[in-house]
């Protein structure tokens, strides 16, 4: 049985991995500094799965902690999902995730290096291409400049990865992710957003359930059918699964390069009003909402070419928007 490192494996994509690792019959090892995740999820994942994976409180910032877990642990493979997400907050205070992102990527990479812990999976995001020039967005996209620091700090991580991969036995698969959303169907782990959500599904959720007032939608004059901004909105679930599919492929080595990139989305861009009214529909409940300015450094459109992960990593969404969405509002009714 593999033993894979899953940091940051109790936030919300972090634990729907977990999950689908240890279905997979996987040995799961969790580090997370509970800085913006609870402890109490790890209770849900062992009541969903039936196995409780270990659990160390490490701040990844911490080297002599890093070491010494790697010195007592072995480990056959390395899901990263540990980093600070916020893009507003990012731009408000970069050092603290140039540190946090980077400095605690670098601290893991040379324990892994150094004890020849050679399988890595990165979580990176879309973010990276900006406002791609050409939809849907392949992989060959280029690479804009960061939008904000949250998103250089994503662009900064494949880069180290890259380099590491090209002078040591490192094998690596970023995963650029699009919009993930939802809960698992259990509803008993979900999306835990800390303060005012910031992301569009839980704002939603929370309006529906009246802890909010409305939802502003950030703009209305787009250059899209219905004037709103348009993404490509992925099923958590499934997001989760291309992860244990990237990690099965390494530790078998089937991957063609030591570094590749995959884009993680449906291939399905909807715009915000689209959302809306599919959660309108398939809740049954009414959303008050109103038009808003847009939001700084908000793109018109993204959604994902998902050719080269379907064909080559043999991952595909299978879940839907509504899917999703119903999810999400299960979860949010048990808050
Ligand atoms: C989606 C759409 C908003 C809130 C960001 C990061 C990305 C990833 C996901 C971390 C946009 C609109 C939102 C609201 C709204 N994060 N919106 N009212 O900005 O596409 O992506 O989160 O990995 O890296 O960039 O996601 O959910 O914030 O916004 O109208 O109250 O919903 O303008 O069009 P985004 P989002």
């Amino acid at each position: 049985m593999h033993k894979i490192l899953v940091t940051g494996g109790l936030g919300f994509i972090g634990s729907h991995t977990v999950v689908e690792l240890q279905n997979e019959g996987f040995e799961v090892v969790i580090i997370d500094d509970l800085s913006n995740s609870t402890l109490d999820v790890l209770d849900k994942i062992t009541a969903i799965t039936n196995v409780k994976p270990s659990f160390f409180k490490i701040d990844l910032k911490d080297k002599t902690a890093v070491t010494n877990f790697f010195n007592e642990n072995t480990i056959d493979g390395v899901i990263h999902f540990a980093a600070s997400k916020a893009v507003g907050e990012s731009v408000e205070k970069p050092l603290r995730y140039y540190e946090n992102n980077i400095g605690s990527l670098i601290y893991l990479l040379q324990q892994m290096n150094a004890k020849n812990v050679n399988n890595f999976i990165f979580s990176s995001s879309c973010t990276v291409y900006g406002q791609a020039d050409e939809l849907p967005i392949t992989e060959n996209a280029p690479i804009k400049p960061a939008e904000s620091p949250y998103g250089n700090t994503k662009q900064i991580g494949e880069e180290i990865i890259k380099d590491t991969t090209k002078i040591s036995e490192l094998k690596a698969i970023a995963l650029r992710y699009f919009n993930p959303i939802g809960a698992h169907e259990s509803a008993k782990i979900g999306e835990l957003p800390i303060g005012v959500p910031q992301n569009l599904i839980p704002f939603v959720t929370q309006t529906a359930a009246g802890l909010r007032n409305e939802l502003s939608v950030f703009g209305s004059d787009y250059p899209t059918p219905d004037g709103t901004a348009i993404r490509d909105y992925i099923h958590v679930v499934d997001l989760a699964k291309a992860h244990i599919i990237a990690m099965q492929r390494l530790l078998k080595n089937n991957q063609k390069k030591s570094f590749e990139v995959f884009n993680i989305g449906t291939g399905k861009g909807n715009s915000v009003l689209e959302v809306i009214q599919s959660f309108e529909k398939v809740t049954g409940q009414k959303l008050n909402y109103k038009f808003t300015d847009r939001r700084e450094g908000d793109i018109t459109a993204a959604y994902a070419d998902t050719t080269i992960a379907n064909n080559e990593l043999g991952w595909k969404a299978k879940l839907t928007l509504e899917d999703a969405l119903l999810s999400a509002w299960k979860w949010q009714k048990t808050l």
